[in-house]
């Protein structure tokens, strides 16, 4: 199957619920349907991507009845695209969804529906992403720039992306042009070619980095690309090309080299600047991350030590250091930990930047000193055991969890909560407004 022609249409289907990554659910006689963009009321035809025995999953091909929830989508690539899951929904029932979601996972481990909070949505629900990560796919021989359908290897345009800021979306569209100017092809097992572009926008200072992959061993492509793309957008301060030569679920794997302009660009959190490179962390939605980062300052209060685990280049670390004398944060990236002593030396604030992964805490916790509280921003799939161990066998009597993957955050609390943690405080954000993800701080004591 390919994700233009021929296609397979089903329906019509009911929508009943919505499973956790956002996909609307109905069934089709004995066979569960999920659908991306259907919206619980919704009676949808749908044209079938995947299927297993017991499943269809596929995009909506008509709305045959329109859910009372639904409204006109801001994106003109609607059940095309299969990006944002609420993008059809109005934002009152996507919030009622998205905090209801929290509702039922947390209660589901006993924790205390009182101590839950309203959903925060603190940024524009639209153009607020300042990072992007884009594949190249071709679509009638000719080069597109997009994402995954969910489900398949099916890559569909996404250009004009409506969640991205506008600056961001121009870079990409200009990186897509730079490539059909030259020729390029993407990547196939015959025939080598582009891969995928990261491409970050700092919201404080309108610098860009781009990360142009490829699988050829020299990426000569990619590197074209990136030089036509520095001459036409001077936003572009940082850029560089990957050779990923091989099969890879992950974006950076590879030979990363430096093409031109800085090796780092800046941005700032809560007022505080700090370099970030590419193959560092930073929050995509930064007003959103500012509310949270507030909600968590407060929540870990005032002490002697603490410990940012999970830390990236350090920016809660550094904001942490307000309230707290001593301040250790670990981080596994190197690239990243290394510019924790930069960022804390240039912002005067002393933090204590160690390279480290988490789970191997037997090596940094003696470094790190006693803590009496622990700031943990663990990456989607969440603390682990060994994760939840670095805290709970700790001095720490205070826990403040940022976590962005509901289900790795129920299956952490539910482990902290066996192991002597008690929830006070959980306040959902809506990180990511038109997708599936929900972002929580939650905060725990002894
Ligand atoms: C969600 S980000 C949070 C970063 C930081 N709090 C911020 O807001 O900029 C998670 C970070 O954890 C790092 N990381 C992933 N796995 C890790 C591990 N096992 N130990 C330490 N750090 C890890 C990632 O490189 C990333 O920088």
């Amino acid at each position: 199957m390919s994700p233009f022609e021929p296609i397979r249409v089903v329906g019509p289907v009911s929508i009943e619920s919505t499973e956790s990554d956002g996909r609307g659910k109905g069934m089709l006689g004995s066979r569960v349907v999920l659908v991306s963009q259907a919206i619980p009321g919704d009676t949808v035809m749908v044209r079938v991507d995947s299927q297993t025995r017991g499943t269809f999953g596929g995009r909506v091909r008509r709305v045959v009845d329109p859910s009372p929830h639904r409204t006109t989508s801001p994106c003109k690539h609607e059940f095309w695209c299969t990006g944002c899951a609420w993008i059809g929904a109005t934002g009152d029932y996507e919030a009622e969804m998205k905090r209801g979601r929290v509702v039922d996972m947390a209660t589901a481990i006993g924790v205390p529906v009182e101590v839950i909070g309203a959903l925060r949505r603190p940024s524009p629900t639209l153009g607020y992403r300042h990072y992007a990560k884009s594949e190249f796919g071709s679509r009638q021989g000719a080069l597109i720039l997009g994402s995954f359908v969910s489900g398949t290897h099916w890559v569909v345009d996404n250009d004009g992306c409506p969640v991205l800021v506008d600056e961001l979306s121009k870079t990409t569209s200009a990186v897509l042009r730079s490539a059909i100017a030259i020729g390029a092809t993407r990547d196939r097992p015959e025939t080598r070619g582009l891969r995928h572009v990261l491409a970050r926008r700092s919201r404080a200072t309108g610098e860009t980095l781009i990360v142009v992959a490829s699988g050829r061993d020299d990426a000569s492509d990619a590197r074209a690309v990136v030089q036509q793309v520095t001459a036409l957008d001077p936003s572009v301060t940082s850029a560089w090309t990957l050779a990923q030569t091989k099969a890879s679920n992950t974006l950076l794997d590879g030979d990363l080299v430096h093409v031109s302009g800085k090796t780092t660009i800046t941005d700032s959190l809560l007022g505080i600047p700090v370099q970030i490179g590419p193959r560092s962390f930073f929050q995509a939605n930064p007003a959103c991350a500012e509310a949270m980062f507030e909600v968590a300052l407060q929540l870990a209060g005032v002490g002697n030590r603490v410990w940012d685990l999970y830390s990236g280049v350090g920016v809660l670390a550094m904001a942490l250091a307000t309230n707290f004398a001593h301040v250790s944060a670990v981080e596994s990236v190197p690239e990243a930990a290394a510019l924790i002593g930069a960022n804390a030396a240039s912002a005067r604030v002393n933090v204590v930047g160690l390279s480290a992964k988490v789970e191997d805490y037997a090596a940094w916790a003696p470094l790190a000193g006693s803590p009496d509280v622990i700031v943990a921003d663990p990456p989607r799939k969440g603390l682990g055991l060994l994760g939840v161990s670095a805290c709970t066998e700790s001095s720490a009597q205070r826990l403040v969890l940022l976590s962005c993957d509901l289900t790795a955050w129920q299956r952490d609390v539910g482990e902290l909560l066996r192991r002597g943690f008690l929830v006070t405080a959980v306040e959902p954000f809506d990180a990511f407004p038109k997708t599936a993800h929900v972002e929580t701080v939650t905060c725990f004591e002894r």
